[in-house]
């Protein structure tokens, strides 16, 4: 029993997680937009290809038109030769009938050749600027926004806009015309019955509108949904071992089950409404139709009107039927379009890190010509999304980490430590305060210039789907090689890799999950430390080593450590004492700063913390 309930209660914080995620980054308003300015936002991206999209409309009413001349060719059949019993002239009719058919079907290929490929592009091309942007948002947007919310954008959502462009948007106009032409030559062929067909079109409009607005509401609903589904597979997927682990594949499913139930029951509300809309559109020009079949037939057996002319008046009417059917979906793509458009700008209206010009270069060579080392000078930093009243995570940190110097940075769990070094590469901003790199501010110089500056590995090691060379590599510039690989790869005493298949050339995986948490460790490691970087930040890189390779690790990056300026974090006693000097985070400030020995000595919360370290090294062994 207690395991049920255990399970319920997992799978429902993993629903309210992600419910908190989606409803953080639904728009303020989607009812007060209109569909038309959001979906007008595409356009510098059609602009390209206006030319090739304005001809394929072009030729779409053309062919149109094309099927409206068959009444015509038919009136003139009817009233013509069959009246007159000629059978030659109406095999000629029938041929003339057989080549319009084909040129508007040529036509229409046409138009599908027009705009396939461009349409393509421009798909391609919205896709690249949304993977751009992505990568260039700050951390604290991907802390708040679901991958699966990013993922769906940049598949479902940017398919819905190419076929908007592909059908919508050409046909809105091809039937828009083809409609008014038609309803010309109806008017033009017996005013009276064409009046007639038109009184139902009254309706029409206020009903679209209606439809429209519920349809968008829904559309936009489903397609947060989708996101959402997306969110839940990535992270199963990519969890699948802790789910298969905690057994936790029945409540993953359950909540799978949820969540595909409520899409579901948004595409049914969707398809209700379109087959609501459907169906009044289509019957209300059939009642018109039959009416004025009825009167039209009545007015023919009067001699009031010609057999012929009732025939073309009724097959205008009848090749009308289509391009008035269709209003209805082709007002669904909008909305559904529009709801995409809506999604990709919400991403692309997030703020990208911002950049300072480069600085001038005289300033830049004072600047450099200082060797002050790494300093941070009354740092102050919370997180964008803790609760308002909550105190800020870092108040006042002060540190001078001296050029060449390592400096060990030792807290309890959840102190800041890692948070800490994150604000060194600016991957967060600071909230007060300011870090300097040899009396640089980091704020004052690009972002490209920082992060070659300053090397970071990560407590948790993030690897890429690629070879291993290449993952160590991406530490470096463009010129490093193999010798800055193998130097990279020995100080992180990831001799492991000479075993592999391929060695150096294999290929990690999704993650990197095919290695062991301490070979992703020094792979992280050889990456920090492959571009010989002046400033390394290390967040706990040797915690998943075990003793003697640590000590191994530890020589050999002493040798590494000597010309550079670091800041490790540590817990373990053999790590720390891999440091010149020892700083203590407590209650978000430095609040001691010595050598090992000294803070083991004089600081009580220090030789707590290290001597907990030591007894559990101790039970280990
Ligand atoms: N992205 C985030 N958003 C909000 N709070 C966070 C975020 N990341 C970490 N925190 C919080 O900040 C505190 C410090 O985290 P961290 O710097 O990782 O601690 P340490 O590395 O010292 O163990 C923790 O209480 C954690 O819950
Ligand atoms: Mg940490």
């Amino acid at each position: 029993m207690f395991g049920a309930y255990r399970e319920t209660r997992w799978a429902l914080s993993v629903a309210e997680r992600n419910l908190a995620a989606v409803t953080a980054e639904l728009p303020d308003s989607p009812q007060g937009r209109s569909a038309a300015r959001t979906l007008s936002r595409l356009w510098p991206y059609v602009r390209p290809v206006r030319a090739r999209l304005a001809t394929a409309a072009v030729v779409a009413v053309l062919a149109s038109c094309v099927g409206l001349v068959v009444p015509l060719v038919l009136k003139a059949i009817v009233d013509g030769p069959v009246a007159g019993h000629d059978p030659g002239g109406v095999w000629l009719g029938a041929l003339g009938l057989l080549l319009l058919g084909i040129a508007e079907a040529a036509l229409f290929g046409f138009r599908r050749w027009l705009v396939a490929r461009p349409l393509a592009g421009v798909e391609a091309e919205l896709r690249r600027d949304l993977f751009g942007r992505l990568q260039r948002l700050p951390t604290s947007f991907h802390d708040r926004w679901a991958s699966g919310q990013l993922l769906s954008r940049a598949t479902t959502d940017l398919m819905m806009l190419r076929m908007f462009l592909a059908f919508p948007l050409t046909f809105l106009l091809v039937n828009g015309v083809t409609i008014v032409v038609g309803v010309a030559m109806l008017v033009i062929q017996n005013w009276g019955l064409g009046l007639l067909l038109l009184v139902p079109v009254a309706p029409l409009v206020p009903i679209c509108t209606y439809f429209e607005r519920r349809y968008s509401t829904a559309a936009r609903q489903a397609q947060d949904q989708i996101g959402d589904v997306t969110t839940l597979v990535e992270e199963s997927v990519l969890g699948i071992r802790v789910v298969k682990g905690f057994g936790r594949h029945r409540s993953q499913a359950r909540v799978f089950r949820a969540r595909a139930k409520e899409l579901r029951a948004t595409e049914l509300r969707k398809a209700h409404l379109l087959a609501w809309i459907w169906g009044v559109i289509t019957t209300l020009p059939e009642l018109a139709i039959v009416t004025a079949l009825v009167l039209g037939t009545i007015r023919v057996a009067d001699g009031d009107l010609s057999a012929g002319t009732l025939v073309a008046f009724l097959s205008t009417a009848l090749a009308l039927r289509w391009p008035v059917e269709s209003i209805g979906f082709l007002l669904a793509m909008c909305q559904e379009a529009a709801a995409a458009a809506e999604r990709y700008f919400e991403v692309m209206d997030e703020r990208p890190e911002e950049d300072v010009p480069a600085p001038a270069p005289a300033a830049e060579a004072v600047a450099r010509g200082t060797r002050d080392g790494l300093r941070f000078s009354g740092v102050g930093f919370r997180f964008p999304d803790a609760p308002p009243g909550a105190p800020a995570l870092l108040d006042g940190v002060d540190l001078h980490v001296r050029p060449g110097e390592t400096v060990a940075l030792v807290g309890a769990t959840g102190c800041g430590k890692t948070t800490l070094t994150h604000l060194v590469p600016r991957l967060y901003e600071l909230s007060a305060g300011r870090i300097t790199l040899d009396g640089e501010d980091i704020t004052a110089m690009p972002r490209e210039r920082l992060r070659s500056l300053v090397a970071v590995a990560f407590e948790e090691p993030t690897l890429f789907s690629a070879s291993i060379a290449e993952n160590v590599l991406m530490g470096a510039g463009a010129e490093a090689g193999t010798e800055d690989l193998a130097r990279a790869l020995d100080v992180a005493q990831a001799g492991f890799v000479k075993d592999l298949p391929h060695a150096e050339h294999t290929e990690v995986g999704e993650q990197g999950l095919s290695l062991s948490g301490g070979q992703r460790q020094r792979l992280a490691l050889a990456r920090a430390v492959v571009g010989s970087p002046p400033f390394l930040v290390l967040d706990d890189p040797l915690s998943a080593l075990d003793v003697a390779t640590e000590a191994a690790v530890e020589a050999a990056l002493r040798r590494v450590l000597e010309g550079t300026t670091a800041l490790v974090v540590a817990h373990r006693p053999s790590t720390v004492q891999l440091a010149d000097r020892v700083a203590l985070l407590s209650g978000g400030r430095i609040t001691a700063v010595g050598t090992h020995h000294q803070l083991l000595r004089e600081n009580a919360e220090y030789a707590w913390l290290m001597s907990g370290a030591e007894r559990a090294l101790e039970g280990q062994a």
